[in-house]
């Protein structure tokens, strides 16, 4: 764990770039357990809609529950999207019940991938899927499949899968490559064609094509396309050669948002017109976003507990920290926040503040690890306010470490930011 980028006293965001239901909510929930998340589920399921639109028809928008599995996201995106793309049987069952909920159209798909899935998990998968759940399983070694085939033959049903690789070569740029790298996601290229002959050789298993995750975080539109239509004709020219029905391409998440003043956001309309000048593939093409649908749908809020000097540096001490929201320490992110003044405050209490400077938020955890941002300019922060750190409704109750010190875990609570 790396603690975050320094900001290099570039300066905190206005208070009033955060929308106004944001900043009540963020408030209230900040004066009852001091911190936790404030979404917006409108918006996440207006995002699914905006993608799917720009994209041709044979595009399917899945949402990739591992960046947000609250069930109040989960069931406004359900109206939104064609599935989910899931990991584990919680959120396998929380995306059906979505799914089921769901007014009107037909049940939807959850794809499941993630690279050790257990006997347990796929006798599980198995199981929903004998009593009619539509579930695509993407298998990621042959021992894998073989233990898919038998969880399917034990529950009496056939399994719909695609074989996930790890491509040697991936042509395009994005923040997390991870094609034709050493992983233990997928299968490597070059063991596919043995993969697809196990996999078509077991009983309870269905190929009907391919998967590929193996970009992040991309927030350039045209490497995006690139990569898609690579996926595309890879895909295509494997099953030629081996001889599978392709009817399924999953080309995974990796759609980028900015964080930062200065990134460039991702360029959906060229996106789409890029793809759909391309041929038909004649398949039906899965991509699985997580970020791009939920972060902008999602803040963090924090109170400040303390302030303080030390040796040079200011700190600003926020109830929770990487316990609740880890994801700043995590990758090449810089997560920028607000500071939203709060005016209740005990009399006779001093009360630490800072003005003019450069921040470190810390967290309350007892590791120098439990950073959020690091020298960050503010005009001004006082114990007892509220920061608020937008795009964190990906990767940010999901991935953090609630259980280390077993304080409060954050709250979560919902809001349509875009009301007056
Ligand atoms: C298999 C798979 N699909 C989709 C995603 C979503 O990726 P992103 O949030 O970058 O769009 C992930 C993220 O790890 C993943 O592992």
């Amino acid at each position: 764990m790396e603690p975050p980028r320094s900001f290099e006293h570039a300066p905190a965001l206005d208070a009033d770039r955060i929308p106004a239901p944001v900043r009540a909510a963020a408030l209230e929930l900040a004066s009852g357990t001091g911190a936790g998340y404030v979404y917006d589920p409108a918006l996440a399921a207006d995002r699914a809609r905006t993608l799917r639109k720009a994209l041709p028809d044979w595009a399917r928008v899945y949402f990739a529950v591992k960046a947000n599995g609250f069930d109040p996201v989960l069931a406004h995106l359900a109206e939104a999207v064609d599935g989910f793309e899931t990991a584990s049987l919680r959120e396998a069952r929380a995306s059906l019940a979505a799914l089921r909920e769901r007014r009107g159209g037909p049940g939807g798909r959850i794809a499941v991938s993630g690279p050790g899935k257990s006997p347990e998990l796929l006798a599980g998968l198995a199981a929903l899927r004998a009593r009619g759940a539509d579930i695509a399983v993407n298998l990621e070694s042959v021992l894998e499949a073989h233990r898919a085939s038998a969880a399917a033959v034990a529950a009496g049903t056939v399994l719909p899968v695609t074989v996930r690789v790890n491509p040697a070569r991936v042509p395009v740029r994005g923040s997390l490559v991870m094609g034709g790298v050493p992983g233990p996601f997928g299968i490597p290229e070059a063991e596919v064609p043995a993969a697809v002959a196990a996999v078509r050789a077991l009983p309870g298993l269905d190929l009907a094509g391919f998967h590929v995750h193996a970009v992040s975080g991309n927030t350039d539109a045209a490497a995006h396309a690139a990569y898609v239509l690579w996926c595309l004709e890879w895909a295509r020219t494997a099953a030629d050669r081996h001889g599978v029905d392709l009817r399924t391409v999953d080309v995974g998440g990796g759609l980028g948002v900015p964080f930062e003043a200065g990134d460039g956001a991702f360029d959906l309309e060229g996106f789409g017109a890029a793809l759909a000048a391309a041929p038909d593939p004649g398949v039906e093409v899965v991509f699985e976003p997580g970020r791009w649908i939920g972060a902008p749908a999602g803040w963090y809020a924090a109170r400040v507990t303390d302030v303080k000097q030390a040796y040079g540096g200011t700190f600003a001490v926020v109830r929770g920290g990487i316990n609740h929201f880890q994801l700043p320490t995590s990758w090449e992110i810089r997560h920028t926040f607000a500071v939203l003044e709060d005016d209740t405050w005990p009399a006779g209490t001093p009360r630490p503040a800072a003005r003019g400077a450069s921040v470190t938020v810390s967290g309350e955890l007892c590791t120098p690890e439990d950073v959020l941002a690091r020298d960050v300019r503010v005009g001004s922060v006082r114990a007892g306010d509220v920061l608020v750190f937008p795009n964190a409704g990906a990767y940010g109750f999901e991935f953090a470490m609630p259980a280390f010190l077993g304080h409060p875990p954050a709250v979560r609570t919902t809001v349509d930011s875009r009301l007056p």
